[in-house]
């Protein structure tokens, strides 16, 4: 199975933020990052909006002709603005102000009222809505209760293993256990957080993962081998 790759354009708002002017352009990025090959094109509006901004998700939602996959907190105002501008694809993460990444999966229990009716109704517009969860059986089945089409599995601990030179058997196969018991019960699986070219090389040995979303490493590698041959590269790894 091909998977396909989803680029996060979260960083180019960081950066242009960083001035609090307009460049770099974050649409004319979604642009480049289509032509080059992605798949789908993915932005975080968080609540405090520290990098991707309302106009952002109208601009690249309206004129991008790519799908677009809108990350977001488990919130009535998020599933407001989701409700409202209809991206493509919806993955429901946990967010926690004070952090500087997203830092580990939903948790399904405490959260399960509402992404039930989040996922009803996103569905009910013909959004394909993933959760962000942690790769271990009682998320996957809790995903799978809550009525989720897709889940995405947080691949943060793997790569930071593989980053660090570190033995990471046993977390791949956590991971390797529940694509195969999500893809059991049906439900399609995506991966994503800190994945490199070789984590992704490493994950990619997973038959059944669809849909990597990358976003710091592609935006960071960019600086040195540029936008395009990133993407073109990540492509060839996960094909
Ligand atoms: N997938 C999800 C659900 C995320 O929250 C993030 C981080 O915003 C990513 C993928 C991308 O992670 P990274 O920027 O580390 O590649």
């Amino acid at each position: 199975m091909k998977s396909r790759l989803g680029v996060n354009v979260d960083h180019i708002a960081t950066l242009r933020n960083a001035r609090g002017e307009s460049h770099p352009d974050v649409h004319k990025s979604a642009k480049i990052v289509k032509s080059s090959g992605a798949d789908s094109i993915t932005i975080h509006l968080r609540e405090d909006r520290r990098h991707i901004k309302d106009n952002d998700l109208i601009k690249i939602n309206k004129k991008l002709r790519i799908p677009l996959n809108l990350e977001m907190a488990p919130t009535n105002e998020m599933l407001k603005i989701s409700l409202k501008h209809r991206p493509d694809y919806i993955c429901i993460v946990p967010e926690k102000r004070t952090e500087i990444t997203t830092e580990g999966g939903l948790n399904l229990k405490k959260n399960s009222n509402f992404l039930k009716k989040a996922i009803c109704e996103l569905k009910k517009k013909e959004i394909r809505t993933s959760l962000f969860i942690e790769p271990n059986p009682e998320s996957v089945l809790n995903a799978n209760k809550l009525g989720a089409e897709c889940i995405e599995i947080h691949t943060g601990k793997i790569c930071n293993l593989i980053n660090k030179r570190k033995k990471y058997s046993k977390e791949f196969k956590k991971i390797l256990n529940s694509v195969k018991y999500a893809n059991n019960l049906g439900i399609e699986v995506h991966a994503g957080h800190g994945i490199t070219f070789r984590s992704a090389k490493i994950l990619s040995k997973i038959k059944g993962i669809e849909e990597f979303n990358i976003g710091h490493f592609i935006i960071g590698e960019s600086i040195f081998i540029g936008i395009k041959n990133c993407i073109k590269k990540f492509k060839k790894i996960i094909k």
